[in-house]
């Protein structure tokens, strides 16, 4: 049975959110096995036991936050030249923007030589202030439901071969 991966981290629950609801969707579809994992436990090995990866991470101070760049950082070299060609996905929960996030995590799937089969999308939080900033989000549902339908395109992509 092929194999999803999703790697999250989040500090103020946005990105928890997302990835589960990617999950939750990606577990509706049988035929594939979903699993979702923190940027801290995560490493070179889930990597190399997946088929396919969907990546979530806040964007912090213009990047992908710490955590998930050390997950990254960690697996790099390890997995380097064994993964090419697998399918991937990205998410991004961000304050106002973004784009950075997105940019370096597909910077370095293009090192990787990922396939990526989904646009990638930012969910914003619209968190400005440090209180809003500090505070712990609640992902609207209609988000969510974006995240879940992603989740759901992998797990049933990787299950008919189609990437
Ligand atoms: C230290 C720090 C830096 C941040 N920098 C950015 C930023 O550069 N761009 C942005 O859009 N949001 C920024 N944010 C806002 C977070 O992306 C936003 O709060 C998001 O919901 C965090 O995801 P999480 O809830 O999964 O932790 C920053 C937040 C923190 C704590």
């Amino acid at each position: 049975m092929p194999r999803l991966l999703i790697v999250y981290h989040s500090s103020t629950g946005g990105t928890r959110q997302m990835a589960e609801a990617a999950a939750e969707g990606a577990r509706a579809e049988d035929g594939t096995e979903t699993s979702l994992k923190t940027a801290a436990e995560a490493g070179p090995d889930d990597l190399l036991n997946a088929d396919g990866y969907i990546f979530a991470a806040p964007e912090n101070l213009a990047a992908i936050a710490g955590v998930m760049k050390d997950f990254f950082d960690r697996s790099y070299y390890p997995v380097l030249g064994k993964i090419e060609g697998r399918p991937y996905a990205q998410m991004v929960c961000a304050g106002s923007d973004g784009e950075n996030a997105v940019k370096q995590t597909a910077r370095i799937a293009t090192g990787w030589r990922l396939k990526m089969v989904q646009a990638p999308f930012i969910i914003c939080t619209h968190a400005q202030t440090t209180e809003q900033i500090l505070a712990d989000k609640t992902i609207p549902d209609t988000d969510l439901s974006t995240c879940r339908d992603l989740g759901s395109a992998m797990a049933a992509g990787l299950d008919m071969g189609v990437f």
